[in-house]
């Protein structure tokens, strides 16, 4: 094994690196999140990992609401843009183009631009150290009509979504290998 040790433990990736939206009906926020993940199938339910000083944090605990709006590769600009300005100093939606488009929830909107948008409802928080996790279960979800194939499925040859990992930023690729295909060798 040529593997060197490595001074941080968090190599778990790559991930989404996400836009969160959310809003407490004074104003809307987005922020940029690279720990988010699937925690629960059914009820659907995903985690994000909040910092307690982010602007977003308040309104996403308050509100009990957040919409995750999965990018595109060529939005990098303005994913990174999300995660390197506070909401505090910059009205993200107006200053990044983007369109705040209502859904079932009160005060969260999802990203037009972004072609996939979930509706989470906050179910429960856990406080660690550094940052909140916070569990949403997704009440409806969305994807654009354009990255479909005819079966209803994300199609990653229309698509490339961004990931994140080792501080880098990362696009899909598709293998074109379905779940289980080892199975029909
Ligand atoms: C790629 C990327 C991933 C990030 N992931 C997280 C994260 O998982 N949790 C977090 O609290 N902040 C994360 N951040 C930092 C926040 O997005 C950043 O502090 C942002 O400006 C906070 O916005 P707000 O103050 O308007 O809420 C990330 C930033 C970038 C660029």
């Amino acid at each position: 094994m040529t593997k060197g040790k490595q001074s941080t433990q968090l190599l778990l990736g790559p991930t989404p690196a996400a836009l969160i939206a959310c809003g407490d009906g004074n104003e809307q926020n987005i922020i940029t999140l690279a720990w988010v993940g699937v925690v629960n199938s059914s009820p659907p339910m995903v985690s994000i990992s909040v910092r307690p000083n982010r602007h977003s944090y308040d309104m996403i605990r308050k509100t009990g609401e957040f919409t995750v709006n999965i990018a595109l590769a060529e939005q990098v600009d303005v994913v990174d843009g999300c995660g390197t300005i506070s909401g505090r100093n910059l009205e993200k939606f107006e200053h990044f183009n983007l369109t705040a488009a209502a859904g079932t929830l009160s005060y969260a909107p999802m990203i037009r631009e972004c072609p996939i948008s979930m509706e989470c409802e906050l179910k429960h928080s856990l406080e660690l150290e550094s940052h909140t996790v916070f569990i949403g279960q997704v009440v409806s979800s969305y994807v654009e009509g354009d990255i479909l194939n005819e079966k209803g499925s994300i199609d990653f040859e229309r698509c490339s979504l961004l990931g994140f990992c080792s501080g880098n930023y990362l696009k899909t690729a598709p293998l074109n290998l379905k779940l289980g295909y080892t199975l029909k060798k």
